[in-house]
């Protein structure tokens, strides 16, 4: 079987996901800043799971069946305070130094976020969905070589409608990890520019990611211009994350995978 590599680089792109037919695609999902970074963490922190919600209103009906689970998320990149939920204000925000052991460990969260819940629930029907970030970005690729999947497709949340230069460069990372095991397949022209962007930015990622639209958001408010830095860190956790089928994202340990493929 021929094998495709791709990536989508706007929120219009991912709204379309449900036209296709993603039952043999392994879906990579990038919010660089912050959603899938954050997520990453909190697992690495030792939440048990992560619930993304699309909109509030889930992640307040989940709260609401399950009492005992933390509520989190952003609008505006601001938590969620009670204005907007009729009263209750969110336990965290989005911000990855927030989602310390302290407040994460053991716990489930539901979480909703402007751009990364949606893209990663728009991934659903895909045979597999990981949250992609640099923050565990040679775990991603070395879990995505074990399976060997026929399609890989990643997919940037973008900011707001428009793409994000830090999800691009997210995507181009992995685009240049994977690379030797999907070249000889069908490349799309999507794969070659986000790889491109990557080798051109990645020995100042940081210059490049906080110059972003959400970057230079996030780097002009003095509470969360660290989450740039934080959310650029290569490789600090060794772990691939992954939205199972139940809907809820957890850690997939690289040792409990059993080897698919020898690859020659
Ligand atoms: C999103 O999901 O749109 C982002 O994670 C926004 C943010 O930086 O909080």
């Amino acid at each position: 079987m021929t094998t495709t590599l791709e990536v989508l680089f706007a929120p219009a792109e991912f709204t379309l996901l449900s036209q296709r037919d993603l039952r043999q695609t392994v879906c990579v999902v990038f919010d660089v800043l912050r959603a899938t970074s954050t997520m990453v963490t909190a697992l690495g922190n030792g939440a048990t799971a992560i619930a993304p919600a699309a909109e509030i209103a889930e992640a307040l009906a989940i709260r609401q069946r399950q009492p005992e689970i933390l509520l989190a998320g952003e609008r505006d990149g601001i938590r969620i305070e009670g204005r907007l939920t009729g009263g209750l204000g969110f336990d965290l925000g989005n911000s990855p130094r927030e989602f310390t052991a302290a407040k994460v460990g053991g716990k489930t969260v539901a979480m909703t976020t402007t751009n990364g819940t949606r893209a990663l629930r728009a991934c659903a029907p895909a045979a597999a969905v990981l949250l992609g970030s640099f923050l565990n970005l040679r775990a991603t690729a070395e879990f995505i070589e074990r399976q060997h999947p026929p399609h890989l497709l990643m997919v940037c949340s973008g900011t707001l409608d428009q793409a994000a230069y830090e999800d691009v460069l997210g995507a181009g990372a992995l685009c240049d990890m994977v690379w030797p095991q999907y070249a000889a397949g069908t490349v799309a022209d999507s794969a070659h520019m986000a790889r491109r962007l990557f080798r051109i930015e990645q020995d100042d990622l940081l210059g490049a990611v906080a110059q972003s639209r959400n970057g230079r958001r996030l780097m002009a408010n003095p509470d969360l211009r660290d989450d740039v830095a934080f959310c650029v860190q290569r490789d600090l956790v060794g772990f691939a994350a992954e939205m199972g089928k139940d809907g809820l994202v957890r850690l997939r340990a690289l040792e409990a995978e059993p080897q698919k493929k020898t690859r020659t």
